[in-house]
């Protein structure tokens, strides 16, 4: 049985500009809270449109979404990268914030690598933006961890770089137009309405003489309670 590669390319700050926080409390809890890990394969990679400024890029020394990403992108997310496209300042769209938030997501899926476990806090930490001392720390404890596990990881510089490249580099070979960016077997979703729904069918295809896994079965009711939302809205 093969599981599914599936990943979601996500900076969970960007949450207030864009439609992220709807998508890791919605259709992404629901899909990863009916399926496991031997049914997926998922990296949930808080990254968003950040990158690593590049003098020979557009924009430099300041951020810039319009030029200065997908530069870096074509630049960096290629099979040998120069030197220097996963070192230096990282600048992130929304700011210092931005970066601290992802570098805390990034630090507890490398402590606690089961998604169910990092995804928990990801949801928790998103519910309540931005999240007090007490709820980063609420959420931790709820998944075994204290607020000095992830300080002690965030401010270890040569962890983080080597965390942030591997972060980096899974979002510039992507090539991502913008975040959230959802791929179910390399192919980006274009939708990521009824999700649950679409990974048990890449699943079954993927897996024809599989079992369906019992997650699965509640994705049939998705699917009902999508078309009777529909037709209320009439
Ligand atoms: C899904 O949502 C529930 C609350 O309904 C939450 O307790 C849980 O941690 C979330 N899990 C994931 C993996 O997002």
């Amino acid at each position: 049985m093969k599981g599914l590669a599936f990943a979601a390319l996500i900076s969970p700050l960007a949450a207030l500009a864009a439609d992220v926080t709807p998508l890791v409390a919605g259709d992404l809890n629901s899909t990863l809270s009916a399926l496991d890990s031997s049914v997926l394969d998922f990296n949930f990679i808080s990254f968003g449109n950040a990158y690593f400024l590049q003098e020979d890029c557009p924009g430099y020394p300041s951020y810039d979404r319009s030029d200065g990403v997908p530069c870096w992108q074509s630049k960096c997310g290629v099979d040998s990268p120069p030197e220097g496209c996963f070192s230096g300042e990282l600048a992130c769209q929304h700011g210092d914030d931005e970066c601290a938030g992802n570098a805390a997501e990034t630090c507890v899926k490398h402590l606690k690598p089961d998604f169910k476990d990092y995804m928990s806090f990801a949801y928790c930490y998103e519910a309540s933006f931005p999240p007090s001392a007490d709820d980063i720390s609420g959420c931790a404890e709820a998944i075994g961890l204290t607020t000095s596990d992830i300080d002690a990881c965030t401010s270890d510089t040569s962890l983080m770089a080597s965390l942030q490249q591997t972060e980096g580099y899974a979002t510039a070979q992507q090539g991502i137009p913008g975040t959230p960016t959802v791929i179910l077997n390399g192919e980006s979703m274009s939708s990521t309405r009824l999700m649950l729904r679409q990974v048990c069918k890449a699943f079954a295809t993927l897996n024809p003489s599989a079992k369906s896994p019992a997650g699965c079965s509640s994705s049939m009711k998705q699917l009902r309670g999508s078309v009777l939302a529909s037709s209320s809205a009439i």
